[in-house]
């Protein structure tokens, strides 16, 4: 009842005051009346008095009752002055008095309207934190807005920005997100997004744990994204309530100015209701923090509604007492009636029963079930990982089928979300489930939650779903449709300008507007390709859609592909880009070496070349002299359909092959021991060094290694995991491969030593720096064929993950030091790497390597807060800082799942870059950088990748086959 108190307080106090007077003046009077009359029975005249009072405090009494009840009854949702088109808001609750209107001219406006399907030519006119005007805006409205302007005092001036045909759509809404709840950079200090003190605690509200500073707000908001509902974590099956905010800083810098509609607390009786939020979590996150089970959560659950419907009963009851007017049966005494029956423990969920919370959750048939017993809708459902398997049980929801909010990709790293799909958006919406794409920030970067939208539309969602997927169907999830999430007169000033059409790879803000106030000051506006100013036309998936349904999830993939050996000449048409291996020999040894060239890229012809492919080489290509002719006959003929090849990517960073379900430990090769932190087992350090090689533990054939496969991914580079220092020697694999005794399946058993320094291992970043210290000065010889002696000798990379530039300049001098005492070379490599850009020109002048396994970098770590933001907050990337330095550069992933998606990752590089790094140097960075940096060298021409309709810098292609050395032509 805390809540309640302040407030009850006051009113008995104010009471209090106002019947002392009374009482006062009655005493007063009646006195003075006895005395007049003579009446000596004043012990009748004080009776009769304090019932008089009595009735004056009951008539108190009975107000509040009826109010509580009435309130009882009201709905939530808008009030009428909320219907945009009745234009009774003349401006927006969170407008600053002083932002200038804002004028954007010449905009191609997708406005969220008819479903996604309207575009409107035209205008946006902003004022008063609302949106005034779209399309064509009459002289008379910008004569008021100026005139409003004028009478404010406030002397704005209209702002006009042309922005010459861009592409502007509503601002981005993210339904599942922990900013401010879970930090960036993450410190213990700031983690209050999980209470781990029971499963169930509606009580706990994460605007009480919402952190104001923190990094993730400026990024967010620089991705596009401005309002976010802020759940609590799922370290609980009730977790809390939820409260959707606005990302901007406001003026009075509270956690409680952020949110757009604080909901109603209990004892409002008075108009208004906003919807409340809660999220409600199942599965193995709270599963293994109580030690449950799922039956476990569903009772708990149901223990939890039981008890929130014996108190909604309890008030129905009474309120039908007052109602009817039965106030003599509800007197306790002469001057009191009952209280009326509230409990703040349950209140909310009180709430959920009554409609009155936009409900968050997951695990499906439990809580549809739920839903049905105690009569509550949903609003939507979480991660839904297998969802699109169960839409009509979905449908079977009380109230109706919530909206499904997922990932585009992030999937497999638990049992529950291991058949997640792609394809799930496109196949939930060809049911008629509404989808909203999210980023569960910060287990996705929020900043990027525009991506997960365009890869659901990649894979088959229409393009009006794909954007109302993050802004009028999350909205209207939330509750809050009525004024964000679409551009219309009367809704609020937030929108975004974007330098290319949203659904195209790296699609950025070039300005963004929360309550009509401008976010960004001074963009960096990245150069896009006229051809990114509509929409993609994706490749068609209809059959691999088909496929997961029908096989539940989990469609068969296929490596290597002994049946259809392609050895033989094949001729592939329609090929408009070519890039390719040239191979040379080393002029020491026979190692071979690998450059990429780029042989033709005829962006603009209309039917592509003809390229001869034989032996799983490339011997002609049409337009170019060479010793063959391409009318020669040949067995078989691919159409790339204005296509490319290009080589075949890289993916390093992720434990790929030694995991398959990242929390499932029988599915894993598990955690090395380390030397430094713990100990090595003398069984396994035998006479050798004791140190783990990752292709001991390779599994192949897992589901993230296969679709890399698909995707033309076809090499993986892998070190041992661990917590610890010392990690191992990593191994280069083929992703196709069905297991390590086929010919070529291991690319390279060995490639460098593995190592980190950071800040999480459990012993101090001095102590490992000692460590590294004694093993490089440990003496031996040039013959000595141990791991750290091949590093002594400089004849393997040491690959060190760190972060920290501090770190990063500690390892630089002792490489320097090393060299000069032993006169070796040290070939290092730095994996991680976020803040190498502070150090750019020394990397380069040490010549180190830098493998920058988020290639769009986030500050996770305190280590890793010194960011460089990338357009439009600032003109480099951590990429083109390093280029331009003269570093050697490759990218990776962390996540296992992510390997497929290296192609985006290459692209978005590049688009980023602006120019300054040409494709078939964006291609390297995924691939020969990768191998210089990590010890690999390829022993036989590296594969290419066979796209078609279109290359891999953008949504229109799909990989159709892959071109071996080996084995020929492989298509899908
Ligand atoms: C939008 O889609 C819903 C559900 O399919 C449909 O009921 C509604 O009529 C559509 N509205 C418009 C304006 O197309
Ligand atoms: C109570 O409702 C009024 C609207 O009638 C609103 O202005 C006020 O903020 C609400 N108070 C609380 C505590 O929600
Ligand atoms: C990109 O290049 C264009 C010129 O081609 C330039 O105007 C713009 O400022 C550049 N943007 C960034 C972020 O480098």
């Amino acid at each position: 009842m805390a809540l309640q108190e302040p407030r009850i307080e006051r009113r008995m106090k104010a009471m209090l005051r106002v019947h002392l007077v009374v009482i006062f003046t009655l005493i007063v009077y009646c006195l003075y009346a006895g005395f007049q009359r003579g009446d000596t029975s004043l012990a009748a005249r004080l009776s009769q008095l304090t019932s008089w009072r009595n009735s004056g405090a009951l008539k108190v009494q009975r107000a509040t009752l009826q109010a509580q009840c009435a309130n009882v009854r009201a709905a939530a949702g808008p009030p009428a002055s909320f219907n945009p088109s009745s234009r009774l808001r003349d401006s927006n609750d969170h407008w600053v008095p002083g932002t200038p209107p804002t004028l954007i001219r010449n905009a191609k406006i997708w406005t969220g309207a008819g479903n996604g399907t309207e575009i409107v030519s035209g205008d946006v006119l902003l004022d008063r934190g609302l949106v005034v005007g779209v399309g064509s805006i009459s002289a008379r409205v910008l004569q008021a807005v100026r005139k409003n302007s004028r009478r404010d005092g406030s002397k704005a001036e209209l702002r006009v920005v042309d922005v010459g045909g861009k592409w502007v759509t509503p601002g981005l809404v993210d339904l599942h997100s922990h900013i401010g709840v879970y930090s960036a950079p993450e410190l213990n200090g700031a983690q209050d997004g999980n209470s781990r003190k029971a499963p169930i605690q509606p009580w706990l509200r994460s605007i009480d744990g919402l952190n104001t500073h923190d990094d993730s707000y400026e990024l967010a908001i620089s991705g596009g994204v401005t309002t976010a509902q802020i759940l609590p974590g799922s370290a609980n099956n009730i977790g809390g309530q939820a409260f959707v905010i606005k990302l901007r800083e406001t003026a009075e810098r509270s956690a409680t100015a952020k949110v757009i509609e604080p909901p109603y607390l209990p004892s409002n009786s008075s108009g208004y209701r906003p919807w409340r939020h809660m999220k409600h979590a199942c599965g193995e996150n709270i599963n293994n923090v109580y030690s449950q089970v799922r039956m476990d959560a569903i009772w708990n659950f149901r223990q939890a509604y039981d008890q929130a419907r014996k108190v909604r009963d309890a008030q129905d009851a009474f309120c039908v007492r007052v109602e009817a007017g039965d106030w003599e049966s509800l007197k306790v005494n002469e001057n009191a009636y009952e209280e009326f029956p509230e409990n703040l423990q349950w209140e909310s969920l009180v709430d959920v029963l009554r409609g009155r919370v936009k409900l968050s959750a997951v695990d499906f048939d439990g809580i549809v079930r739920l839903s049905n017993e105690f009569k509550f809708p949903v609003a939507s459902f979480h991660h839904g990982g297998e969802a699109y398997l169960i839409t009509d049980l979905l449908k079977k929801t009380y109230g109706g089928a919530p909206a499904l909010a997922l990932f585009a990709s992030n999937f497999r790293k638990k049992r529950e979300a291991y058949r997640g799909s792609e394809f799930a958006p496109a196949i939930l919406a060809e049911n008629g489930v509404p989808v909203v794409m999210k980023s569960d920030h910060p287990v996705l970067n929020s900043r990027y939650l525009i991506f997960e939208a365009q890869q659901a539309h990649y894979h088959g969602l229409s393009p009006e779903l794909a954007l109302s997927s993050v802004t009028s169907v999350s909205a209207k999830a939330a509750g809050l449709d009525h004024r964000v999430g679409s551009i219309a007169e009367g809704y609020d000033a937030d929108v975004v300008i974007w330098d290319s059409h949203p659904l195209n790879l790296g699609a950025t803000p070039v300005q963004v507007y929360i309550d009509g106030i401008e976010q960004l000051k001074d963009p960096f506006v990245l150069n896009k390709p006229e051809e990114f100013q509509k929409v993609p036309e994706v490749p068609d998936f209809s059959k691999e859609r088909a496929d997961t349904v029908k096989y539940s999830g989990l469609p068969p993939l296929t490596g290597w592909k002994d049946e259809k050996k392609q050895a033989g000449r094949v001729k592939v048409v329609g090929v408009k880009s070519l890039v390719a291996y040239e191979e040379s020999t080393g002029a020491q040894d026979d190692t071979p070496s690998f450059a990429l060239k780029t042989l033709f890229d005829d962006k603009h012809s209309s039917s592509g070349r003809t390229v001869i492919i034989e032996g799983g080489r490339i011997v002609c290509i049409e337009g170019t002299a060479s010793s063959c002719t391409i009318s020669v006959r040949v067995g078989e003929t691919i159409d790339l359909q204005g296509g490319s090849i290009a080589p075949a990517l890289t993916t390093y960073g992720s434990p790929l092959g030694l995991v398959e379900i990242r929390q499932e430990a029988s599915t894993n090769d598990g955690s090395v021991p380390d030397p430094l932190t713990g100990s090595v087992p003398s069984i396994v350090r035998g006479t050798g060094d004791g140190v783990i090689r990752a292709v001991d533990g390779l599994s192949f054939g897992g589901r993230s290694t296969l679709l890399a496969y698909k995707d033309g991914v076809t090499t993986a580079i892998t070190a041992p995991s661990g917590g610890g220092f010392q990690r191992g020697l990593a191994t280069a694999f083929d992703t196709g491969a069905p297991h390590s005794a086929v010919d070529g399946a291991v690319l390279q058993e060995e490639t460098a030593l593995h190592i980190a320094i950071n800040f999480q291992i459990s012993t101090s970043v001095s102590t490992q720096v000692a460590a590294l210290r004694s093993l490089l000065f440990a003496g031996g010889d040039e013959e000595d064929a141990s791991a750290w002696g091949r590093v002594r000798a400089g004849k393997i990379p040491l690959v060190v993950a760190v972060q920290s530039a501090d770190i990063i300049a500690t390892l630089l001098s002792l490489k320097a030091d090393y060299e000069e005492a032993t006169g070796r070379t040290l070939k290092l490599t730095f994996s991680g790497a976020t803040e190498a850009h502070l150090l750019a020109s020394e990397i380069a002048e040490a010549g180190v390597s830098v493998i920058l396994t988020s290639p769009r970098p986030y500050p996770g770590s305190w280590e890793q807060r010194r960011i460089v933001h990338g357009p439009p907050l600032s003109q480099e990337s951590t990429v083109t800082t390093l280029v331009k330095a003269g570093v050697n550069v490759g990218i990776g992933v962390i996540d296992e799942a992510s390997g497929r998606n290296t192609r985006f990752d290459v692209a978005w590089t590049a688009l980023e870059a602006n120019g300054t790094i040409s494709k078939s140097e964006a291609i390297a960075l995924a691939s020969t950088n990768l191998h210089k940096a990590l010890g690999y060298s390829p022993q036989k021409t590296p594969d290419l990748v066979l796209y078609r309709g279109g290359d891999l810098f953008g949504f229109e292609s799909k990989v159709v086959g892959i071109v071996s050395a080996q084995r020929g032509v492989e298509e899908f």
